[in-house]
């Protein structure tokens, strides 16, 4: 069996899959058109949110039979092309949550205090206290839209800091508001009439792209923060912009665009932005826990053994 690794996983999850006597090939940075051609090669290949498994790719992938996800989201992989070629999907939704909850806490509180900007101020041997002041975080209201693995854990966390933790879910019961201590919203209208802070924490499908848009920022409150540590485009690019622009939203934490891996947006040269390039994952800790359980789970699924996660 011939496994290609198309982007970056932790050593720990190359060395598991070099033990399982199966070939590796760890090729970063293949282009399209190489892995176009090469890919009739392989039983199995190991992606994270780059590489596009679509129609185009399975056209070529003649004996594919396991696509794994180094990560979480599998909207970069055409489920249904996957299906009906009988190719097993593995991913790992349990391997970087807390990883991903930590970074939207550390963009909530690094844009709702200015700390980049003041970092690259005084990094640039300047003294300026006056324009970086911000806001507390205690006794306002979070709005967290989707309460799943990431957003109750982003829920718990920010209770801690005092916080009042509003939430808007219609896939999940009752109980699950209850355990995670947020109080449900029946629409996402109210829970952005509400908040003081949203952040975003659903998968990108159909009806979440584009879920906070210009409908969503005219009766939100003046001065509200948000948070997509989620995927590019939950939060419309270019309302979220106009919305920035005309202080309806006083500061926003993006980790990650619609056009993934281009640093295009119109967010990115924004004062009140605090942007990182898709980094939620990126820890030593979540890393290895998704290099290893993704590696684990292709040779379970090559071996046509039981997987977890397929
Ligand atoms: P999850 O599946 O555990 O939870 C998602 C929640 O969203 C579910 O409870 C679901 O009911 C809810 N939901 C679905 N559609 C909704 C809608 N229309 N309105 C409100 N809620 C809705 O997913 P997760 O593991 O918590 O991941 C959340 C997001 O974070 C995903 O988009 C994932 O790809 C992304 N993610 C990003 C990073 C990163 O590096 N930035 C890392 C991991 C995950
Ligand atoms: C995920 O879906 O797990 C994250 O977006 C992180 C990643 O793609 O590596």
């Amino acid at each position: 069996m011939k496994i290609l690794v198309a982007e970056k996983i932790a050593q720990k999850g190359i060395d598991t899959l070099m033990e399982s006597g199966m070939e590796v090939d760890v090729k970063l940075g293949i282009t399209r058109e190489e892995l176009l051609a090469s890919i009739k090669n392989y039983d199995a290949i190991i992606v994270r949110s780059v590489t596009k498994i679509n129609e185009e790719f399975y056209e070529h992938a003649t004996n594919l039979k396991v696509v794994g996800r180094a990560g979480n989201g599998v909207d970069n992989i055409e489920m249904d092309g996957a299906t009906k070629r009988g190719i097993i999907v593995v991913n790992t939704p349990d391997a970087n949550t807390v990883s991903a909850a930590e970074h939207t806490i550390g963009l909530l509180l690094s844009s709702g205090r200015n700390i980049p900007q003041a970092n690259a101020l005084i990094k640039d041997k300047k003294w300026d206290r006056s324009k970086f002041t911000g806001v507390e975080l205690l006794n306002k209201t979070v709005g967290i839209v989707g309460l799943g693995r990431i957003g109750s854990l982003v829920a718990t966390r920010l209770q801690s800091f005092g916080m009042h933790v509003i939430a808007y879910d219609p896939y999940i019961t009752d109980e699950r508001f209850k355990k995670f201590g947020a109080e449900k919203k029946e629409t996402l209208a109210e829970l952005v009439k509400e908040s003081d802070f949203i952040t975003v924490h659903t998968p990108k499908t159909d009806e979440t792209f584009g879920m906070i848009g210009d409908e969503e920022f005219k009766i939100a409150k003046k001065g509200v923060r948000v948070v997509n540590c989620a995927r590019g485009g939950i939060i419309d690019e270019a309302a979220l912009e106009r919305a920035l622009k005309n202080g309806i939203v006083a500061s926003a934490g993006i980790d990650v665009l619609v056009d993934e891996p281009n640093p295009v947006s119109p967010l990115i040269d924004l004062d009140n932005v605090v942007i990182t390039p898709h980094l939620g994952a990126d820890t030593f800790e979540a890393q290895d826990n998704v290099g290893l359980t993704v590696a684990k789970e292709v040779i379970h699924a090559l071996r046509g053994e039981m997987v977890p996660n397929a």
